[in-house]
C-alpha cells in the first residue's frame, strides 16, 4: 500500500513554464485591477472586460507554454507515492504533465460554462493552441444561446472543492506545499487541516512565514521537486 502524498500548488509552480504568478514583482494583479477583472462583482458590471483578461490569459498559454520538471516530478513521485493534486492554478499544466488525480480549487482556464445552468461545462478546444496563443475569439453564449462565463472561482465566490480537498489533505501521509504566497483563502488553511504525523514541506524561493513544523526548502520549484524526490525516495 503506497504512501498517500498530497501536493498543494500555486502560481509559483508555473513560474518555470513562462507563466505569470500573481503578487511577485509585474505579476499580474501588478497589471489588472485584481477585483474588476477576478471578482464576481466585476463580472456582473463588465463581462466582455473579464472575457477578455481570461482570454489573454490563454494566449499565454501559447504553444510555447509546457510543464516544467517540477509538473513532471510531481508525475514521478507516482512511482513511489499514491499522489493527489489540489491546484489554486487555473493553467491545464499538471494534467499536461501526466498527473493522474488534479482537484483545481480555483477552477479551470480552459473551460466555460452556462450562467443559466452551471452543471453545463464547456471544454475550450484547446486543440487550437498556434503559435500565436489559443484561439481566443470565445464565444460568449453556449450552443443554447445561453450566457456563458469562465469556470474560475471568482474572489466573493464560494470554493466547492475546499471540503473535498481539505479530506485529501487530513488523509495524507505528507503534504508537500509548492509555490504559493498562502495570503489567499481557504486555500491557504489547507496546510492546517494536515495530522499531527503528516511530514508537511513547503517548497517556495521566497517562502512565507509557516508553523515551524514545516519542512521549508527555500528553492525554486523546480530545485526543490528534484531534491524531495531524492529525499523521499532514498
Ligand atoms: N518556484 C516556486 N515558487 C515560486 C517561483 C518558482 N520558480 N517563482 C515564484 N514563486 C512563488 C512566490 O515566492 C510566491 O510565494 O510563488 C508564489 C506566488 O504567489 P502568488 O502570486 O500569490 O500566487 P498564488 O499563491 O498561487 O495565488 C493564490 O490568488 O489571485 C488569486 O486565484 C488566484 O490562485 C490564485 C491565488
Amino acid at each position: 500500500m503506497k504512501k498517500k502524498l498530497v501536493v498543494s500548488s500555486g502560481a509559483g509552480i508555473s513560474a518555470e513554464s513562462g507563466m505569470m504568478t500573481y503578487r511577485d514583482a509585474g505579476g499580474l494583479w501588478d497589471t489588472y485591477p485584481v477585483m474588476e477583472v477576478a471578482s464576481a462583482e466585476g463580472f456582473a458590471a463588465n463581462p466582455p472586460l473579464i472575457h477578455e483578461f481570461y482570454s489573454n490569459m490563454r494566449k499565454k498559454m501559447t504553444a510555447n507554454i509546457k510543464p516544467n520538471a517540477a509538473h513532471l516530478g510531481l508525475v514521478e513521485l507516482e512511482k513511489y507515492f499514491d499522489v493527489n493534486i489540489i491546484t489554486q492554478n487555473v493553467d491545464d499544466l499538471h494534467e499536461r504533465a501526466g498527473s493522474s488525480h488534479v482537484l483545481h480549487l480555483h477552477g479551470e482556464l480552459m473551460k466555460m460554462r452556462s450562467m443559466k445552468h452551471p452543471e453545463r461545462i464547456y471544454q475550450l478546444p484547446c486543440d487550437q493552441l498556434t503559435d500565436k496563443g489559443l484561439v481566443t475569439t470565445v464565444d460568449t453564449r453556449d450552443p443554447y444561446g445561453d450566457p456563458v462565463r469562465p469556470h474560475i472561482v471568482f474572489f466573493g465566490e464560494s470554493v466547492p472543492e475546499f471540503e473535498p480537498a481539505a479530506a485529501l489533505v487530513q488523509q495524507a501521509d505528507i503534504l508537500v506545499v509548492i509555490g504559493t504566497s498562502l495570503v489567499v483563502y481557504p486555500a491557504a488553511a489547507l496546510i492546517q487541516y494536515a495530522r499531527r504525523e503528516t511530514e508537511v514541506y513547503y517548497i517556495d524561493p521566497n517562502p512565507a512565514s509557516v508553523p515551524d513544523w514545516v519542512h521549508v526548502i527555500p528553492k525554486k520549484a523546480t530545485e526543490g521537486v528534484a531534491e524531495l524526490i531524492t529525499l523521499l525516495t532514498k
